[in-house]
């Protein structure tokens, strides 16, 4: 079973890099056979690789161009998860990422242009979805709530709207703490620094939700 997931939306910091390096790190440290392309121009991963720290067995290539479908065909050569993390939106790079991936997941925080860049990105998939080479195998997508205070009216509200609207969402969302920040200051993520902490319990339970998709 070899899956590619994308992380897109045309909203910036709605949370991309955070939960790429964040998967990345939670299946590495399991011992799955994971890979990352950053996609993004930007090299938000890459640049903060350390190659000699705990993830240089972690295979993390740069394709900022439209050949990244090639790319993502190579990595999954090797690779049972290949993760891609985008930068811009509608551009060629992150059309072809998402021609190329089983499933999207949408990140956004509980605000209103996140909403708008969410759906937006929403409209692309089903775009691509009507394309001779998605028709009869369509990408699959999910949102997910970032950055949110646990418990809070805002994202609550946010979420039922989304749902009530007929858009699929994780149940489970990347709370706000600032151990992501810290954590990738090396370019890391709570399941490798602090493997016991609330951040990594988070993610081990967005890691559940994806792996019923996979
Ligand atoms: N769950 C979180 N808790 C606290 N801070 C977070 C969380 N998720 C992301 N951040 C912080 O928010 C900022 C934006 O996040 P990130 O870089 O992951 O977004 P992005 O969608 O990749 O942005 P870009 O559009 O620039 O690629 C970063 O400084 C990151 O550390
Ligand atoms: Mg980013």
């Amino acid at each position: 079973m070899k899956k590619v997931i994308t992380l897109a939306t045309s909203k910036g910091g709605a949370g991309k890099t955070t939960l790429a390096r964040s998967l990345a790190c939670h299946w590495f440290n399991v011992g799955i056979k994971v890979g990352v392309i950053d996609a993004d121009p930007q090299g938000s991963i890459i640049n903060r690789h350390n190659p000699e720290g705990p993830l240089k067995d972690l295979l993390i290539i740069a394709q900022p161009e439209e050949i990244v479908d090639n790319t993502i065909a190579d990595m999954k050569e090797n690779c049972s998860i290949v993760l891609v993390d985008t930068g811009g939106f509608r551009n060629r790079t992150t059309i072809k990422a998402l021609i190329a991936t089983d499933i999207a997941l949408i990140p956004l925080k509980p605000s209103a242009d996140d909403v708008s860049g969410a759906i937006e990105t929403y409209n692309l998939i089903k775009e691509l979805n009507e394309t001779p080479e998605r028709v009869d195998n369509p990408i699959k997508y999910r949102m997910i709530l970032t950055m949110t205070q646990q418990g809070t009216v805002i994202s609550r509200h946010v979420r039922d709207e989304l749902k009530s609207m007929g858009y699929f969402m994780l149940e489970s969302e990347l709370y706000h703490r600032v151990a992501y920040p810290e954590a990738a200051i090396q370019g890391l993520s709570p399941s490798l620094t602090d493997p016991e902490s609330p951040a990594a319990r988070d993610i081990s339970r967005i890691v559940g939700e994806i792996n019923n998709l996979l």
